[in-house]
């Protein structure tokens, strides 16, 4: 895991350039807005925040390897079920486990959808 550390407060106060920096990223984006996403490297959760408005009915996994950032996300969005943050390295999360948890959702949808089929 990285050495270096981050005041969240500070950065969630100065980090603008790089909110809008983002933005024009989440803009190319073709979401369905029913999709699981990775925030690899989320910081204070103000890029995940706009990305969740692009998700009315997905998740993010918010991951983050500073511990500070990661108190902050988990503030920002204590009882939103949507996300899930996770204090962790990029480098060390495993391609298999993201694809684990993307099969996790389609299952949920599944279920969602055939509930409601039920009921017609
Ligand atoms: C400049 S901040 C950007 C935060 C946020 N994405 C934003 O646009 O406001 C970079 C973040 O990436 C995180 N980071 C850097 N390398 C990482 C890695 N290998 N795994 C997870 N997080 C990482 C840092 O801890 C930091 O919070």
């Amino acid at each position: 895991m990285s050495t270096r550390t981050w005041d969240a407060a500070t950065y969630d106060r100065v980090s603008a350039p790089q909110v809008s920096w983002s933005e024009a990223i989440l803009d190319r984006l073709e979401l369905q807005g029913d999709e699981l996403v990775l925030d690899a490297g989320c910081g204070s959760g103000r890029v995940t925040e706009l990305l969740l408005q692009r998700l009315p009915k997905g998740r993010v996994i918010a991951l983050d390897a500073d511990a500070d950032m990661v108190r902050a996300t988990r503030e920002r969005f204590a009882g939103d079920p949507r996300v899930e943050v996770v204090h962790q390295s990029l480098s060390e999360m495993e391609l298999a486990e993201v694809r684990e948890r993307r099969d996790g959702l389609k299952t949920e949808l599944q279920e969602l959808w055939a509930r409601r089929a039920n009921r017609c």
